[in-house]
């Protein structure tokens, strides 16, 4: 069965196996070293298997430049979101243009190998104005930007060692396994979802408005780094499955992770968000109300508005957009304004901070906001774990 074709037409692969891996193990131990973090080890990860395609590495100096001002590769891709190695000062002086250096995790193991292609000083600044439309130190995207090294390595990477996670294994496939798994399951045309939160009813009124056109639906949850007061991912993971086994029919439904950090960069991350799904196989992808989006920074559609900019040829994958949601109960259903002629009084509106309030309380939700089961998990989640998933 002909499926969609990974952006840039070719599904990377640049994971190291048998012999060529040990060959490049035993070399990087002579390689200078660049020490990278969980975030960076990630983004090595999600370029070898592809679902970065077509980036073979960390932006070199030509691409980053493009992708800051253009929200293109330096070859003229369409691609929003700075993809970088920031190096500690202290381990510039061992790098070399046209020379290798081992990536190595704060625990040691060696990650990969970059073959380097450029070193740059980047401008911040200017890289937080263009992707996250703000400077402010407050929104966490940027404040991650400038937490980093402003040098930036570029080249292709090979990947000799993956992270391995600690929980719900099952749930994470490469780019290639989720097309294995939608051809063998006969699906034409999957439907991804993006998200960082628990699936509510407005997530769910949208993914299944979704399903009604389309084969299938990839939830396709964001489990790497995300700012400490989102739901940690092993909380959300158990919450989605509750919500699948209860209100969901299982030949239709595929849940695998997206082992990504989160940017908080709105509508170029959307951007970013519906091509790497197009990698995984997706032909369809949700974007709804401020989508990848935080505190105010955003408006409540901004990031569909520029994906309508994108002509369809560049983009390769539909996107679905969906407007605010919520249970009105005049309607006595999920509705949005374009479904919906009651007033706002009658909608169920509970702001993110009220519900995790009430959560931490122990209180849940009403249904129309939240599944009983979903909403259990949640408090289960918030008073055995204070504790973020994230740094
Ligand atoms: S995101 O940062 O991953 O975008 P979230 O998990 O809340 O945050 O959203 C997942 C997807 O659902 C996004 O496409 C978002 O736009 C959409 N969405 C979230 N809440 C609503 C809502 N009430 N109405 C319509 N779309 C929504």
């Amino acid at each position: 069965m002909t499926q969609i074709l990974p952006h840039g037409g070719i599904l990377v692969n640049r994971i190291a196996q048998g012999e060529e891996r040990e060959t490049a193990l035993n070399k990087a131990t002579f390689l200078p070293a660049i020490t990278i973090n969980a975030w960076t080890i990630s983004d090595l990860d999600l370029i070898g298997v592809g679902a970065f395609s077509p980036l073979t590495g960390f932006m070199n100096e030509e691409d980053y430049h493009a992708v800051v001002h253009d929200m293109k590769l330096a070859d003229g891709t369409l691609w929003s979101i700075p993809i970088t190695l920031p190096v500690q000062e202290e381990e510039l002086p061992w790098l070399k243009t046209g020379e290798q250096a081992a990536l190595i995790g704060e625990d040691g193991i060696t990650y990969g190998i970059i073959a380097i292609d450029s070193i740059y000083k980047a401008d911040q600044k200017e890289e937080a104005v263009r992707v996250f439309k703000t400077d402010d130190i407050a929104h966490p995207g940027v404040k991650k930007l400038f937490g980093l090294p402003s040098t930036y390595v570029g080249g292709s990477i090979t990947v000799l060692n993956r992270p391995r996670p600690s929980r719900f294994t099952e749930f994470y496939f490469d780019p290639a396994e989720t097309r294995q798994q939608f051809a063998e399951k006969g699906w034409k045309t999957v439907v991804g979802f993006q998200t960082r939160n628990p699936v509510h009813r407005a997530h769910e009124y949208i993914q299944k408005t979704a399903m009604e056109i389309v084969d299938a639906l990839f939830l396709n949850p964001l489990v790497g780094e995300t700012k400490s007061d989102d739901v940690p991912a092993d909380v959300r993971m158990r919450s989605y499955l509750a919500l699948l086994e209860h209100y969901y029919p299982e030949d239709r439904t595929f849940l695998g992770v997206f082992p990504a950090a989160m940017r908080y960069a709105g509508p170029r991350e959307a951007i970013f968000h519906a091509i790497v799904r197009k990698n995984y196989g997706c032909t369809h992808f949700i974007v709804g109300r401020d989508h990848a989006g935080v505190g105010d920074y955003y408006g409540t559609y901004e990031a569909q508005e520029l994906l309508k900019t994108i002509p369809v040829e560049e983009l390769g994958i539909t996107p679905l957009y969906f407007e605010h949601s919520f249970f009105c109960s005049a309607c006595g259903n999920m509705a949005t304004s374009k479904t919906c002629p009651h007033d706002k009084s009658q909608h169920v509106a509970l702001s993110g901070t009220k519900v995790r309030e009430m959560l931490r309380n122990g209180i849940c939700p009403p249904p129309e906001f939240s599944r009983p089961e979903v909403a259990s998990i949640l408090i289960a989640g918030m008073t055995e774990q204070e504790q973020p998933v994230t740094t």
